[in-house]
């Protein structure tokens, strides 16, 4: 039995056709994975099976009955959840209140055999509730926390939650695990294999073959649209998902050490600390140097600092102690601008909280924060034919796919909202480039560009910062590696020679 079934689905946003003709087809208790390069058209495919979007045309059918939603949620009433590629939580609320939402509990008292409702809400038997799932899934979360106050990693796990909670047979991830570490990529992997012995279908949309082929039953590649492969995991195999993706061979950049004893520090950081908003220090006395020509990896379990620490080092949050140095000029505490302004490029960790507006064109967020640059605005005033002609330039050199140029950042597919950061932040040309998470959410194509990009900039005797929960990606690019724990700097490694079990221990603040 088919748990879901699609014929000829097609989406057009005005005459850009996003999704062509697709039909494909899930059985019951089969973990499916969707793959496709940036803007292939996977989240617009899984947005009309969840009631988000409607198709242009074509049918859907759950369970062997068709169906029309007109929301999700008539798709949660016929059993399908979605967890989204950027998070749908409201930050100032608790988890169980963003569990709980829309399906709230009312206050009950039973007298004698029946029972009295009250306009008011059970929070008491909604945070047991909510908290009794977590337990189950072992997803190690409070459910009294406020959102705002847990990592993404976390944040990333109550999505799910809010899935289980309303108890849906067919669930739909969008990239669960662009945002978490490797550890919880395999206890994630874990949980939706005893989700499958336990009946339920899944489909997944991922960018990391490595969990496809550790997850997947079966595997459908995605693009331009179309549907270019339906695959069987066991006679497939990582290369060939790849081909079918890309259209080519994909190069993994392999790379040496350097000697770097005779280079100036361009970036330098001592003793710095900050603290949060509840006034625990979360950065403590971090101090560490990047020379020209060096790439400075910074490992750790999500939640040990990195975030505040790239926050401080890019103008987000303020440092209670310590000194940062371009070269000779100290910079610590600057506002971005003044940083950007100084030579340093940055990428933030969050695309959308930091790096872009949602809202705005794609034209000014290719220009946001080097705007009052000569070649942009003059005497104050921006000059549009000049940002339009840079925005051409931009979209092609960095292969930006987008269906209206003219568009806001908002319409981008996931991946492409990523690239316009990497276009903006790498034509700026910096002297050193802080990269928190580079390549979060972005396709295996692009990865080897933005890679490249990073090498290139080595080689060009500039200094690059790189944090990313990316192992893989760390040890391919740094000359060395540090690793944060609890705040600190517990121990560094050197790159290229290290091995992923002697950071998975550093990780784990095993010195
Ligand atoms: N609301 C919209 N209006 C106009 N175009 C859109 C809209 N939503 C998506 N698109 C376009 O449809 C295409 C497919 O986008 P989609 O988000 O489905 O890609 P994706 O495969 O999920 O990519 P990624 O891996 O980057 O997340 C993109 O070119 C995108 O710009
Ligand atoms: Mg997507």
């Amino acid at each position: 039995m088919n748990a879901i079934e699609i014929h000829n689905l097609t989406k057009r946003f005005g005459d850009f056709t996003a999704n062509d003709n697709i039909s494909l087809s899930v059985k019951k208790g089969e973990i499916k994975a969707i793959v496709g390069e940036n803007g292939a058209g996977k989240t617009t495919l899984m947005n009309m099976l969840y009631g988000l979007l409607k198709p242009t045309s074509g049918q859907i059918l759950i369970n062997g009955k068709e169906v029309h939603f007109k929301s999700p949620l008539d798709a949660i009433r016929e059993g399908l959840g979605m967890a989204h590629q950027h998070f749908k939580l409201v930050p100032s609320l608790s988890i169980y209140e963003n569990v709980v939402l829309g399906i709230e509990k009312d206050r009950r008292i039973r007298i004698g055999n029946g029972e009295i409702h009250f306009p008011l809400v059970d929070k008491k038997q909604e945070i047991q509730l909510v908290q009794q799932v977590i337990d189950k899934y072992k997803f190690n979360l409070d459910a009294n926390s406020k959102i705002e106050d847990i990592s993404v990693g976390q944040q990333q796990r109550v999505e799910i939650l809010k899935m289980l909670y309303r108890e849906v047979d067919i669930l739909i991830l969008d990239e669960p695990t662009a945002v978490l570490t490797p550890q919880e990529v395999d206890e994630l992997i874990v949980s939706l294999k005893e989700l499958q012995s336990q009946g339920k279908t899944i489909i997944v949309i991922t960018h990391k073959l490595r969990e496809v082929m550790a997850l997947a039953d079966t595997i459908t590649v995605i693009k331009r649209g179309k549907v270019v492969g339906e695959l069987e995991k066991t006679k497939t195999d990582e290369a060939e998902i790849s081909r079918l993706m890309v259209g080519r061979e994909v190069v993994v950049h392999k790379c040496c050490a350097a000697d770097l004893s005779h280079s100036l520090v361009a970036y330098r950081v001592e003793h710095l600390s900050t603290s949060n908003s509840d006034g625990k220090e979360v950065v403590k006395d971090v101090s560490f140097e990047i020379r020209e020509g060096e790439i400075l990896g910074i490992a750790g379990v999500e939640g040990n600092g990195q975030s505040e620490l790239s926050k401080v080092l890019t103008g987000l949050m303020r440092s209670t102690k310590g000194r940062v140095y371009l070269y000779d000029r100290e910079i610590t505490n600057f506002w971005p601008k003044e940083l950007r302004r100084s030579g340093i490029s940055i990428i933030p960790e969050d695309r959308f909280e930091q790096g872009l507006c949602r809202d705005m064109t794609i034209a000014d967020n290719l220009i946001a924060g080097y705007h009052d640059q000569k070649d942009v605005c003059r005497y104050g005033i921006l000059r549009k034919k000049q940002i339009e002609k840079k925005r051409e330039e931009m979209v092609k050199h960095y292969d930006i796919r987008i269906s209206d140029i003219k568009g806001n950042v908002s319409q981008l597919s996931g991946g492409n909202a990523q690239k316009i950061i990497i276009a903006r932040e790498f034509s700026a040309n910096p002297k050193v480039l802080l990269a928190n998470q580079p390549t979060r959410g972005v396709d295996i194509g692009s990865i080897e560009y933005i890679h490249g990009k990073l090498l290139e900039y080595r080689e060009q005797k500039k200094a690059v910062l790189l944090i990313s929960s990316e192992l893989s990606e760390i040890m391919r690019l740094s000359d060395r590696i540090i690793v944060m724990y609890k705040g600190e700097i517990i121990g560094e490694l050197e790159g290229f020679c290290c091995t992923k079990e002697e950071i998975g221990l550093l990780m784990a603040g095993v010195k």
